[in-house]
């Protein structure tokens, strides 16, 4: 896929495992969010995936209220593949306050991620999360799944998110 920014830029020949992800998707029905301490929600969701020619991906995922459309949650950040492997990084930013990387591995058109660093600001709010698990994949009806699970200061590891997209 081309860039959005320089439609002269090739994609760099390390990202071309992971060029199924490139573009904008947009969530094809409500997420659903849920975990054992909060109201069961549902949410829209919007992800770019965008490159410059770098061996880098940037993204953002933008999420909203399903009613009010009101902005909530928002994460941006940069992909990384080692060169020659299947191991891929996630270097995140949340509005929340939490920054936090991820690493993982690419099988297929599967991107399973594991937290590996987490950090966040002196206010942030409690519980704090001790531990986040996502996968990406692009499944054979062509649209892309995205779970995330999380474990807290008093939760284990449980799955928080799942939603789909279709490309936009
Ligand atoms: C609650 C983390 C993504 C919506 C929470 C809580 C945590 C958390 C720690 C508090 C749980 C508790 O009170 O026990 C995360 C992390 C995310 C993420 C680490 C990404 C990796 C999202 C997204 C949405 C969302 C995409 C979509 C709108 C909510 C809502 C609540 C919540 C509505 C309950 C109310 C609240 O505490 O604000 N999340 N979240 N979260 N999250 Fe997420």
């Amino acid at each position: 896929m081309a860039c959005p920014v320089n439609n002269t830029v090739e994609l760099n020949p390390t990202l071309l495992p992971l060029e199924w992800l490139l573009g904008t998707w947009e969530c094809d029905e409500p997420g659903e969010g849920s975990f054992p301490t909060i109201k069961p929600f549902r949410y829209t969701e919007t992800l770019h995936f965008s490159h410059v020619g770098q061996p880098v991906i940037n993204f953002m995922f933008n999420a909203f209220h399903a009613e009010s459309k009101k902005p909530m949650h928002r994460e941006c950040g940069f992909v990384r593949m080692q060169p020659g492997t299947n191991r891929v990084a996630f270097i995140i930013a949340q509005n929340s306050g939490l920054v936090e990387i991820e690493e993982g591995e690419l099988t297929g058109q599967q991107l399973s991620l594991q937290s590996q660093q987490l950090a966040r600001i002196s206010f942030a709010k409690e519980p704090y999360v001790k531990q986040i698990c996502r996968v990406f994949q692009l499944r054979p009806d062509g649209k892309l799944e995205q779970t995330v699970s999380m474990a807290t200061d008093n939760q284990p590891l449980m799955q928080h998110l799942r939603i789909t997209y279709r490309r936009s």
